[in-house]
Protein backbone atom coordinates (compact mmCIF):
# COMPACT_ATOMS: atom_id res chain seq x y z
CA UNK A 1 0.00 0.00 0.00
CA UNK A 2 1.69 3.31 -0.60
CA UNK A 3 1.86 6.53 1.73
CA UNK A 4 -0.02 9.50 0.20
CA UNK A 5 2.07 11.65 2.37
CA UNK A 6 5.32 10.12 1.01
CA UNK A 7 6.02 12.85 -1.70
CA UNK A 8 5.39 14.95 0.76
CA UNK A 9 7.25 13.96 3.77
CA UNK A 10 10.03 13.81 1.13
CA UNK A 11 10.08 16.76 -0.07
CA UNK A 12 10.68 18.31 3.36
CA UNK A 13 13.52 16.48 3.46
CA UNK A 14 15.16 17.81 0.42
CA UNK A 15 13.93 20.84 1.70
CA UNK A 16 15.66 20.62 5.06
CA UNK A 17 18.93 19.37 3.30
CA UNK A 18 18.72 22.36 1.28
CA UNK A 19 19.12 24.42 4.65
CA UNK A 20 21.68 22.51 6.05
CA UNK A 21 23.98 23.30 2.75
CA UNK A 22 23.17 26.80 3.32
CA UNK A 23 24.02 26.57 7.33
CA UNK A 24 27.19 24.45 5.74
CA UNK A 25 28.20 27.64 4.13
CA UNK A 26 27.56 30.13 6.52
CA UNK A 27 29.59 28.17 8.95
CA UNK A 28 32.98 28.26 6.11
CA UNK A 29 32.19 32.02 5.97
CA UNK A 30 32.57 32.38 9.92
CA UNK A 31 36.21 30.31 9.56
CA UNK A 32 37.24 31.87 6.51
CA UNK A 33 36.50 35.09 8.30
CA UNK A 34 38.61 34.09 11.36
CA UNK A 35 41.22 33.96 9.23
CA UNK A 36 41.06 37.00 7.52
CA UNK A 37 40.94 38.63 11.20
CA UNK A 38 44.25 36.51 12.02
CA UNK A 39 45.90 38.20 9.29
CA UNK A 40 44.65 40.31 7.23
CA UNK A 41 47.54 41.03 4.72
CA UNK A 42 48.60 37.50 4.28
CA UNK A 43 45.34 35.54 4.27
CA UNK A 44 45.12 35.31 0.31
CA UNK A 45 48.68 34.01 0.37
CA UNK A 46 47.70 31.42 2.71
CA UNK A 47 44.62 30.37 1.00
CA UNK A 48 46.60 29.94 -2.06
CA UNK A 49 49.93 28.33 -0.46
CA UNK A 50 47.61 26.42 1.73
CA UNK A 51 45.22 25.07 -0.54
CA UNK A 52 45.51 21.24 0.78
CA UNK A 53 45.02 22.52 4.08
CA UNK A 54 42.04 24.68 3.48
CA UNK A 55 40.58 21.56 1.29
CA UNK A 56 40.94 19.59 4.21
CA UNK A 57 39.07 22.40 6.08
CA UNK A 58 36.17 22.50 3.72
CA UNK A 59 35.89 18.72 4.05
CA UNK A 60 35.58 18.52 7.67
CA UNK A 61 33.39 21.10 8.42
CA UNK A 62 31.01 19.34 5.48
CA UNK A 63 31.05 16.01 7.27
CA UNK A 64 30.33 17.79 10.63
CA UNK A 65 27.46 19.00 9.45
CA UNK A 66 26.34 15.76 7.97
CA UNK A 67 26.85 13.94 10.75
CA UNK A 68 24.12 16.72 12.31
CA UNK A 69 22.08 15.97 9.47
CA UNK A 70 21.85 12.10 9.46
CA UNK A 71 21.82 12.29 13.26
CA UNK A 72 18.22 13.87 12.89
CA UNK A 73 17.56 12.05 9.79
CA UNK A 74 17.80 8.61 12.08
CA UNK A 75 16.79 9.97 15.45
CA UNK A 76 14.46 12.87 15.54
CA UNK A 77 13.08 13.28 11.72
CA UNK A 78 10.72 16.43 12.88
CA UNK A 79 13.46 18.15 14.10
CA UNK A 80 15.35 17.66 11.09
CA UNK A 81 11.91 19.06 8.62
CA UNK A 82 11.58 21.92 11.30
CA UNK A 83 13.63 24.99 9.59
CA UNK A 84 13.13 26.66 13.43
CA UNK A 85 14.95 24.04 14.55
CA UNK A 86 17.67 23.56 12.24
CA UNK A 87 18.55 27.73 12.15
CA UNK A 88 18.50 27.42 16.10
CA UNK A 89 20.92 24.32 15.73
CA UNK A 90 23.37 26.44 13.75
CA UNK A 91 22.91 29.97 15.13
CA UNK A 92 23.85 28.32 18.45
CA UNK A 93 26.80 26.78 16.59
CA UNK A 94 27.79 29.74 15.12
CA UNK A 95 27.38 31.97 17.85
CA UNK A 96 29.09 30.00 20.51
CA UNK A 97 32.13 29.44 17.88
CA UNK A 98 32.22 33.15 17.71
CA UNK A 99 32.34 34.15 21.09
CA UNK A 100 34.85 31.10 22.08
CA UNK A 101 36.90 32.87 19.12
CA UNK A 102 37.04 36.24 20.55
CA UNK A 103 37.90 35.06 24.44
CA UNK A 104 40.61 32.41 22.66
CA UNK A 105 42.19 35.13 20.37
CA UNK A 106 41.87 37.90 23.14
CA UNK A 107 42.38 36.76 26.15
CA UNK A 108 43.36 33.03 26.51
CA UNK A 109 42.59 29.76 24.61
CA UNK A 110 41.72 28.59 28.13
CA UNK A 111 39.61 31.33 29.09
CA UNK A 112 37.28 30.19 26.51
CA UNK A 113 33.62 29.54 27.73
CA UNK A 114 33.59 26.01 25.98
CA UNK A 115 30.55 25.16 27.81
CA UNK A 116 28.76 28.22 26.59
CA UNK A 117 26.56 25.89 23.55
CA UNK A 118 26.10 23.21 25.97
CA UNK A 119 24.15 25.33 28.66
CA UNK A 120 22.59 27.04 25.61
CA UNK A 121 21.52 23.40 23.79
CA UNK A 122 20.67 21.81 26.88
CA UNK A 123 17.56 24.55 27.65
CA UNK A 124 16.42 25.38 24.08
CA UNK A 125 17.11 21.78 22.33
CA UNK A 126 17.24 19.14 25.33
CA UNK A 127 19.57 17.22 26.87
CA UNK A 128 20.06 14.10 24.40
CA UNK A 129 20.48 16.41 21.75
CA UNK A 130 22.56 18.32 23.58
CA UNK A 131 24.94 15.55 24.60
CA UNK A 132 25.43 14.55 20.80
CA UNK A 133 25.57 17.89 19.27
CA UNK A 134 28.46 19.02 21.62
CA UNK A 135 30.47 16.78 20.59
CA UNK A 136 30.03 17.77 17.34
CA UNK A 137 30.46 21.46 18.16
CA UNK A 138 33.82 20.61 20.20
CA UNK A 139 35.35 19.12 16.53
CA UNK A 140 34.38 22.59 14.91
CA UNK A 141 35.70 24.53 17.82
CA UNK A 142 38.84 21.99 17.15
CA UNK A 143 38.92 22.63 13.70
CA UNK A 144 38.68 26.45 14.34
CA UNK A 145 41.68 26.51 16.51
CA UNK A 146 43.90 24.07 13.98
CA UNK A 147 43.07 26.81 10.92
CA UNK A 148 43.18 30.02 12.93
CA UNK A 149 44.56 30.25 16.58
CA UNK A 150 47.27 27.47 14.91
CA UNK A 151 48.04 29.77 11.83
CA UNK A 152 48.61 32.62 13.60
CA UNK A 153 51.56 31.21 15.89
CA UNK A 154 52.72 27.65 15.72
CA UNK A 155 53.14 27.63 19.83
CA UNK A 156 49.71 26.51 20.40
CA UNK A 157 49.32 23.21 19.37
CA UNK A 158 49.18 21.89 22.97
CA UNK A 159 45.87 24.53 23.63
CA UNK A 160 44.78 23.06 20.67
CA UNK A 161 44.81 19.77 22.01
CA UNK A 162 43.15 21.03 24.95
CA UNK A 163 39.97 22.43 23.55
CA UNK A 164 39.49 18.71 22.25
CA UNK A 165 39.34 17.38 25.67
CA UNK A 166 38.32 21.14 27.47
CA UNK A 167 35.10 20.45 25.32
CA UNK A 168 34.31 17.27 25.54
CA UNK A 169 34.42 17.73 30.03
CA UNK A 170 33.28 21.51 30.03
CA UNK A 171 30.41 20.11 27.39
CA UNK A 172 29.10 16.80 28.77
CA UNK A 173 29.60 17.91 32.67
CA UNK A 174 27.53 21.10 32.12
CA UNK A 175 24.82 18.61 30.59
CA UNK A 176 24.55 16.58 33.70
CA UNK A 177 24.80 19.91 36.18
CA UNK A 178 22.58 21.74 35.04
CA UNK A 179 19.69 18.87 34.37
CA UNK A 180 18.55 20.23 37.52
CA UNK A 181 18.83 23.81 36.94
CA UNK A 182 14.93 25.39 37.66
CA UNK A 183 16.27 29.13 37.90
CA UNK A 184 18.41 31.41 36.16
CA UNK A 185 19.99 31.81 39.64
CA UNK A 186 20.93 27.98 39.86
CA UNK A 187 22.65 28.06 35.86
CA UNK A 188 24.96 30.60 37.23
CA UNK A 189 25.93 28.73 40.31
CA UNK A 190 26.66 25.45 37.43
CA UNK A 191 29.59 27.72 36.25
CA UNK A 192 30.70 27.57 39.25
CA UNK A 193 30.50 24.72 39.95
CA UNK A 194 32.14 23.37 36.75
CA UNK A 195 34.58 25.37 37.46
CA UNK A 196 36.30 22.62 39.41
CA UNK A 197 36.54 19.69 37.34
CA UNK A 198 37.74 21.26 34.12
CA UNK A 199 40.42 23.62 35.89
CA UNK A 200 41.74 20.08 37.32
CA UNK A 201 41.50 18.71 33.59
CA UNK A 202 43.74 22.15 32.55
CA UNK A 203 45.97 21.28 35.80
CA UNK A 204 46.51 17.52 34.63
CA UNK A 205 47.05 18.54 30.99
CA UNK A 206 49.52 21.13 31.70
CA UNK A 207 51.48 18.91 34.28
CA UNK A 208 54.60 18.60 32.14
CA UNK A 209 54.78 22.48 31.84
CA UNK A 210 54.13 22.96 35.51
CA UNK A 211 58.02 23.41 35.93
CA UNK A 212 58.80 25.33 32.88
CA UNK A 213 56.50 28.23 34.46
CA UNK A 214 54.76 27.94 37.37
CA UNK A 215 52.53 31.57 36.91
CA UNK A 216 51.70 30.58 33.54
CA UNK A 217 50.55 27.29 34.81
CA UNK A 218 48.03 29.08 37.08
CA UNK A 219 47.13 31.71 35.03
CA UNK A 220 46.01 28.58 32.92
CA UNK A 221 44.06 26.94 35.65
CA UNK A 222 42.67 30.40 36.65
CA UNK A 223 41.86 31.26 33.03
CA UNK A 224 39.58 28.07 32.68
CA UNK A 225 37.75 28.38 36.32
CA UNK A 226 37.17 32.24 34.89
CA UNK A 227 35.96 30.28 31.31
CA UNK A 228 33.18 28.14 32.92
CA UNK A 229 31.91 31.02 34.77
CA UNK A 230 31.74 33.39 31.66
CA UNK A 231 30.03 30.45 29.79
CA UNK A 232 27.12 30.29 32.24
CA UNK A 233 26.90 34.05 32.70
CA UNK A 234 26.94 34.50 28.86
CA UNK A 235 23.91 31.27 28.77
CA UNK A 236 22.40 33.91 31.15
CA UNK A 237 22.48 36.76 29.00
CA UNK A 238 22.27 34.94 25.26
CA UNK A 239 18.99 32.58 26.33
CA UNK A 240 16.43 35.25 26.68
CA UNK A 241 17.07 36.50 23.02
CA UNK A 242 17.15 33.04 21.43
CA UNK A 243 14.24 31.96 23.53
CA UNK A 244 12.49 35.11 21.62
CA UNK A 245 13.64 34.82 18.39
CA UNK A 246 13.33 31.36 18.16
CA UNK A 247 10.17 31.53 20.13
CA UNK A 248 11.54 28.66 22.49
CA UNK A 249 10.11 27.60 25.33
CA UNK A 250 12.97 27.13 28.21
CA UNK A 251 12.14 26.01 31.76
CA UNK A 252 12.93 29.87 32.71
CA UNK A 253 10.39 31.16 29.98
CA UNK A 254 7.56 29.09 31.13
CA UNK A 255 8.41 30.26 34.98
CA UNK A 256 8.31 33.93 33.69
CA UNK A 257 5.17 32.87 31.69
CA UNK A 258 3.36 31.81 34.72
CA UNK A 259 4.36 35.25 37.34
CA UNK A 260 1.19 36.78 37.91
CA UNK A 261 2.63 39.96 36.35
CA UNK A 262 2.87 38.59 33.09
CA UNK A 263 1.10 41.21 31.02
CA UNK A 264 -1.93 38.77 29.85
CA UNK A 265 -2.52 37.24 33.52
CA UNK A 266 -2.09 40.61 34.91
CA UNK A 267 -4.94 42.07 32.56
CA UNK A 268 -7.00 38.66 33.15
CA UNK A 269 -6.78 39.22 37.23
CA UNK A 270 -8.05 43.19 36.53
CA UNK A 271 -10.63 42.35 33.63
CA UNK A 272 -11.85 39.00 34.62
CA UNK A 273 -11.56 37.84 38.10
CA UNK A 274 -13.33 35.09 38.11
CA UNK A 275 -11.31 33.61 35.30
CA UNK A 276 -8.44 34.17 36.62
CA UNK A 277 -9.30 32.55 39.70
CA UNK A 278 -10.32 29.10 37.71
CA UNK A 279 -6.94 29.50 35.42
CA UNK A 280 -5.01 29.25 39.08
CA UNK A 281 -6.69 25.93 40.00
CA UNK A 282 -6.58 24.46 36.71
CA UNK A 283 -2.97 25.30 36.49
CA UNK A 284 -2.65 23.94 39.62
CA UNK A 285 -4.39 20.64 38.67
CA UNK A 286 -2.72 20.19 35.52
CA UNK A 287 0.84 20.73 36.74
CA UNK A 288 -0.21 17.64 39.17
CA UNK A 289 -1.62 15.48 35.93
CA UNK A 290 1.50 15.94 34.32
CA UNK A 291 3.91 14.96 36.85
CA UNK A 292 1.99 11.99 37.67
CA UNK A 293 1.76 10.99 34.06
CA UNK A 294 5.84 12.47 33.25
CA UNK A 295 4.49 15.06 31.03
CA UNK A 296 6.49 18.46 30.86
CA UNK A 297 4.76 19.87 34.42
CA UNK A 298 5.74 23.80 33.88
CA UNK A 299 4.40 23.77 30.66
CA UNK A 300 1.00 22.22 31.63
CA UNK A 301 0.78 24.68 33.92
CA UNK A 302 1.60 27.79 31.87
CA UNK A 303 -0.81 26.35 29.85
CA UNK A 304 -3.42 26.04 31.67
CA UNK A 305 -2.88 29.80 33.24
CA UNK A 306 -3.15 30.74 29.63
CA UNK A 307 -5.90 28.28 28.64
CA UNK A 308 -9.25 30.98 28.98
CA UNK A 309 -7.65 34.50 27.69
CA UNK A 310 -9.73 34.09 24.95
CA UNK A 311 -12.75 35.20 27.53
CA UNK A 312 -10.90 38.45 27.90
CA UNK A 313 -12.84 39.78 24.70
CA UNK A 314 -15.90 39.69 26.50
CA UNK A 315 -15.18 38.43 30.48
CA UNK A 316 -18.81 39.28 31.54
CA UNK A 317 -20.27 37.14 28.89
CA UNK A 318 -18.84 33.83 30.79
CA UNK A 319 -20.65 32.77 34.27
CA UNK A 320 -17.29 32.75 36.33
CA UNK A 321 -17.51 36.34 36.39
CA UNK A 322 -20.98 37.24 36.02
CA UNK A 323 -22.50 38.68 39.24
CA UNK A 324 -26.05 38.23 39.10
CA UNK A 325 -27.38 39.38 35.75
CA UNK A 326 -26.18 36.89 33.23
CA UNK A 327 -26.25 38.31 29.03
CA UNK A 328 -27.54 34.94 28.04
CA UNK A 329 -30.79 35.44 29.11
CA UNK A 330 -31.05 38.26 25.98
CA UNK A 331 -29.61 36.66 23.76
CA UNK A 332 -30.78 33.78 20.98
CA UNK A 333 -28.99 30.48 21.60
CA UNK A 334 -27.21 30.45 18.41
CA UNK A 335 -25.53 33.74 19.37
CA UNK A 336 -24.37 32.77 23.04
CA UNK A 337 -22.99 29.42 21.43
CA UNK A 338 -21.07 31.76 18.41
CA UNK A 339 -19.81 34.21 21.45
CA UNK A 340 -18.21 31.12 24.03
CA UNK A 341 -17.11 28.73 21.15
CA UNK A 342 -14.39 31.96 19.85
CA UNK A 343 -12.96 31.98 23.42
CA UNK A 344 -11.06 29.61 22.05
CA UNK A 345 -9.93 30.28 18.87
CA UNK A 346 -9.79 34.04 20.37
CA UNK A 347 -7.17 32.93 23.30
CA UNK A 348 -5.05 31.45 20.37
CA UNK A 349 -4.77 34.38 18.05
CA UNK A 350 -4.25 36.77 21.50
CA UNK A 351 -1.71 34.69 22.55
CA UNK A 352 0.00 34.37 19.35
CA UNK A 353 0.19 38.13 18.50
CA UNK A 354 1.35 38.39 21.97
CA UNK A 355 4.44 36.68 21.08
CA UNK A 356 3.32 33.73 23.66
CA UNK A 357 5.01 30.58 22.76
CA UNK A 358 2.74 28.23 19.75
CA UNK A 359 2.53 25.27 22.45
CA UNK A 360 1.01 27.12 25.02
CA UNK A 361 -1.65 29.08 22.61
CA UNK A 362 -2.58 25.65 20.49
CA UNK A 363 -3.78 24.51 24.09
CA UNK A 364 -5.92 27.80 24.65
CA UNK A 365 -7.17 25.91 20.82
CA UNK A 366 -7.72 23.27 21.92
CA UNK A 367 -9.25 22.86 25.18
CA UNK A 368 -12.43 22.35 24.39
CA UNK A 369 -11.72 20.01 21.35
CA UNK A 370 -15.05 19.57 19.94
CA UNK A 371 -17.39 18.99 22.35
CA UNK A 372 -21.38 20.11 21.95
CA UNK A 373 -22.15 23.31 23.80
CA UNK A 374 -24.88 21.26 26.41
CA UNK A 375 -26.81 24.11 27.65
CA UNK A 376 -27.22 26.07 24.76
CA UNK A 377 -28.15 23.04 22.74
CA UNK A 378 -30.37 22.34 24.87
CA UNK A 379 -32.42 25.63 25.12
CA UNK A 380 -32.19 26.45 21.02
CA UNK A 381 -34.21 22.66 21.48
CA UNK A 382 -36.72 23.70 23.80
CA UNK A 383 -37.21 27.26 21.69
CA UNK A 384 -37.18 25.58 18.59
CA UNK A 385 -39.40 22.67 19.35
CA UNK A 386 -36.12 20.68 18.37
CA UNK A 387 -35.11 21.19 15.58
CA UNK A 388 -31.51 22.29 16.38
CA UNK A 389 -28.24 20.90 14.76
CA UNK A 390 -25.51 20.05 17.29
CA UNK A 391 -22.87 21.57 14.94
CA UNK A 392 -24.09 24.65 15.31
CA UNK A 393 -23.43 24.46 19.12
CA UNK A 394 -20.16 22.71 19.59
CA UNK A 395 -17.11 23.97 19.57
CA UNK A 396 -14.80 23.96 15.89
CA UNK A 397 -11.92 22.49 17.76
CA UNK A 398 -9.35 20.64 16.78
CA UNK A 399 -8.80 17.96 19.48
CA UNK A 400 -6.09 17.81 21.31
CA UNK A 401 -3.43 17.35 19.76
CA UNK A 402 -0.78 16.70 22.62
CA UNK A 403 -1.06 14.90 26.33
CA UNK A 404 -0.72 18.25 27.69
CA UNK A 405 -3.64 19.69 25.73
CA UNK A 406 -5.79 16.05 26.79
CA UNK A 407 -4.77 17.12 30.50
CA UNK A 408 -5.91 20.98 30.29
CA UNK A 409 -8.65 19.55 28.73
CA UNK A 410 -10.34 17.07 31.57
CA UNK A 411 -8.42 19.66 34.44
CA UNK A 412 -10.84 22.65 32.74
CA UNK A 413 -13.67 20.82 32.96
CA UNK A 414 -13.29 18.64 35.99
CA UNK A 415 -12.89 21.95 38.27
CA UNK A 416 -16.03 23.78 36.62
CA UNK A 417 -18.06 20.86 37.41
CA UNK A 418 -16.85 19.95 40.84
CA UNK A 419 -17.14 23.43 41.84
CA UNK A 420 -20.74 23.21 41.12
CA UNK A 421 -21.27 20.02 43.51
CA UNK A 422 -22.86 19.96 46.87
CA UNK A 423 -21.04 16.52 47.92
CA UNK A 424 -17.18 16.96 47.22
CA UNK A 425 -17.01 13.35 49.01
CA UNK A 426 -13.99 11.56 46.99
CA UNK A 427 -17.05 9.19 45.53
CA UNK A 428 -18.80 11.78 44.23
CA UNK A 429 -15.36 13.87 42.98
CA UNK A 430 -14.65 10.23 41.29
CA UNK A 431 -17.85 9.50 39.57
CA UNK A 432 -18.05 13.31 38.46
CA UNK A 433 -14.16 13.48 37.06
CA UNK A 434 -14.52 10.09 35.83
CA UNK A 435 -17.87 10.84 33.64
CA UNK A 436 -15.98 13.68 31.89
CA UNK A 437 -13.36 11.71 30.73
CA UNK A 438 -15.78 8.85 29.76
CA UNK A 439 -17.49 11.54 28.02
CA UNK A 440 -14.49 12.95 25.70
CA UNK A 441 -13.73 9.36 24.98
CA UNK A 442 -16.51 8.74 23.39
CA UNK A 443 -16.98 11.84 21.46
CA UNK A 444 -13.36 10.96 20.34
CA UNK A 445 -11.39 14.15 22.06
CA UNK A 446 -8.25 11.97 22.64
CA UNK A 447 -8.07 10.31 19.37
CA UNK A 448 -5.36 12.44 17.80
CA UNK A 449 -3.22 12.60 20.63
CA UNK A 450 -1.26 10.02 22.14
CA UNK A 451 -2.58 9.53 25.34
CA UNK A 452 -2.81 5.68 27.15
CA UNK A 453 -5.85 4.29 28.68
CA UNK A 454 -3.45 4.50 31.72
CA UNK A 455 -2.41 7.90 31.57
CA UNK A 456 -6.39 8.75 31.74
CA UNK A 457 -6.81 6.58 35.04
CA UNK A 458 -3.86 8.16 36.53
CA UNK A 459 -5.43 11.60 35.62
CA UNK A 460 -8.28 10.82 36.71
CA UNK A 461 -7.14 9.61 40.23
CA UNK A 462 -5.08 12.55 40.75
CA UNK A 463 -7.84 14.81 39.74
CA UNK A 464 -9.81 12.98 42.74
CA UNK A 465 -7.16 13.72 45.18
CA UNK A 466 -6.59 16.79 44.31
CA UNK A 467 -10.66 18.12 43.83
CA UNK A 468 -11.63 16.18 47.14
CA UNK A 469 -9.35 18.40 49.19
CA UNK A 470 -9.47 21.45 47.32
CA UNK A 471 -13.29 22.14 47.68
CA UNK A 472 -13.27 20.48 51.11
CA UNK A 473 -16.05 21.41 53.71
CA UNK A 474 -15.45 23.50 55.97
CA UNK A 475 -16.12 22.67 59.52
CA UNK A 476 -19.48 23.63 60.07
CA UNK A 477 -19.52 26.10 62.87
CA UNK A 478 -22.52 26.02 65.49
CA UNK A 479 -25.30 27.76 65.33
CA UNK A 480 -25.39 29.45 68.40
CA UNK A 481 -25.80 33.43 68.43
CA UNK A 482 -23.31 35.21 70.74
CA UNK A 483 -23.93 38.75 71.53
CA UNK A 484 -22.23 41.35 73.93
CA UNK A 485 -24.69 40.00 77.25
CA UNK A 486 -23.33 36.21 76.52
CA UNK A 487 -19.54 37.12 77.17
CA UNK A 488 -20.45 39.35 80.10
CA UNK A 489 -18.41 37.24 82.89
CA UNK A 490 -20.85 38.38 85.01
CA UNK A 491 -23.72 36.04 83.21
CA UNK A 492 -21.43 33.23 84.66
CA UNK A 493 -22.67 33.31 88.28
FE1 LIG B 1 -12.49 27.48 28.05
FE1 LIG C 1 -11.54 26.98 31.49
Amino acid sequence: MSDPERPHRKRKIALSAAIYALCYLFLLTIIFVMIIINDPAGWTTYLVEQFSDVLFLVISVFFLVVIVFFYYFFEDRETLVSMNNTLLIFSLFSVSAIICYLFGRYISPYSRPLALFALLSLFLLNRRQTIFLNFIYTFFIFIIDVYTNAYATTELVQEVYSTLMLGFVSGTLAVFFAGSVKTRAGLVFTGVVLALPTSLVVALLNLSSITNDWGLYLANIGYRMLGSVISSVLALALMPVFEWVFNRLTLFRLRELTSTNAPLLARLKTEAPGTFNHSLIVAQLSEACAVAIGENAELARAAAYYHDVGKLKQPECFTENQTGYNVHNELTPELSADIIRSHAKDGYELLLSNHLPKPIADVALQHHGTLPMKYFYEKAMRISGGEANIKDYSYVGPVPQTRIASIVMIADASEAATRALRDHSPESVEKTVRTIIEERMDLGQFAECDITMHDLTVIKQTLVDALSGVHHHRVEYPTIRFNRDSLREDKRE
